[in-house]
């Protein structure tokens, strides 16, 4: 099984994942050893910068008893700098007998081109503007733990919406359960493309498109900032899309505000001090949902 794109994805499969991420984290907070990935390898091999994805499969190998390779740098560091192709690559690392590969890279789709050359399980841990599907059941269960349920759940996105793979993969993930509502929150240049939203009127989905923050804040359960994306070459003026303690004014009592992280200014610092700031909770539960899907790959029930 490769984990590649969000719309691969059943309910039971992240049900799964959900109940035994909750598990994973009664593990780590025990800090008792664990051997459930005992003899388990995994190479990461790491083309574009990563602090969360990379460090937690690292963690969630080392909680459960396994062992991992990473190669940050990727582009620089290994022999793709001396033009090797990927193909090539990972016929190389699974004559090593390892177990699973975890791959990060600028290009839309490198993922999905790795596993159709591969006899070993591959994970999308992030393809250029593609998809994030690792980041998205992450923030699947930070709602269910929240919420209780995701069923019904008013969700604004708000930002870059057309090159945000994180965005992309969680339209898609939400749009398996039921009663959903998007409300997608950008400037008119960056709204979401056009693929997501054939996916989530298929799906049967609610959505509306607004440049308006203020207007959407106190609609919904969750908001779900993101950052410019630099390092691709975007740039906007984000002032009517930051959350500061004016919108947190707006926004429900109960209501959270989520974000993949890295942040830059998209999120005040005060905001961290409101108990709905959830993103450092989400980045935590990284760990517990990785551990989760680690074990759910490599280890037959
Ligand atoms: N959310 C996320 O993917 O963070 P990193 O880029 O630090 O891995």
């Amino acid at each position: 099984m490769h984990i590649i794109d969000t719309r691969q994805f059943s309910r039971e499969f992240m049900d799964k994942i959900f109940v035994l991420a909750e598990k994973m984290r009664q593990i780590v907070l025990s800090r008792q050893p664990s051997i459930i990935l005992k003899n388990k390898k995994m190479i990461a091999l790491f083309h574009e910068p990563s602090t969360r994805t990379r460090l937690s499969f690292e963690m969630a190998m080392s909680y459960l008893g396994g062992h991992f390779f990473s190669t940050p740098n990727a582009s620089e560091s290994s022999s793709a700098s001396k033009g090797e192709t990927v193909e090539d690559t990972i016929k190389v690392l699974q004559g090593y007998a390892l177990d699973v590969i975890v791959l990060r890279h600028h290009e839309d789709g490198f993922a999905a081109r790795a596993a159709q050359a591969s006899l070993v399980p591959i994970i999308n841990a992030g393809d250029g503007k593609n998809q994030h599907p690792t980041q998205a059941l992450i923030d699947l269960y930070t709602m269910q733990e929240k919420f209780g349920k995701i069923d019904g759940l008013r969700v604004a996105m708000v930002g870059d919406l057309a090159h945000y793979r994180s965005i992309r993969s969680l339209c898609f993930a939400l749009a398996k359960f039921k009663k959903i509502t998007i409300y997608l929150v950008s400037p008119v240049s960056f709204r979401i493309k056009d693929d997501v939203k054939n996916y989530l009127t298929k799906h049967e989905v609610w959505f509306l498109e607004s440049d308006n923050l203020q207007k959407v804040a106190p609609l919904v359960d969750v908001i779900y900032q993101t950052r410019i994306q630099k390092e691709r070459g975007i740039h906007f003026d984000n002032t009517d899309f930051m959350i500061n303690k004016k919108i947190l004014s707006l926004m429900k009592k109960e209501a959270i505000v989520m974000h993949p992280l890295p942040r830059v200014d998209e999120i005040s610092l005060d905001v961290d001090e409101d108990p709905r700031a959830y993103y450092f909770k989400q980045a935590e539960n990284g760990l517990y949902v990785r551990m989760a899907l680690l074990k759910t790959m490599l280890v037959r029930e």
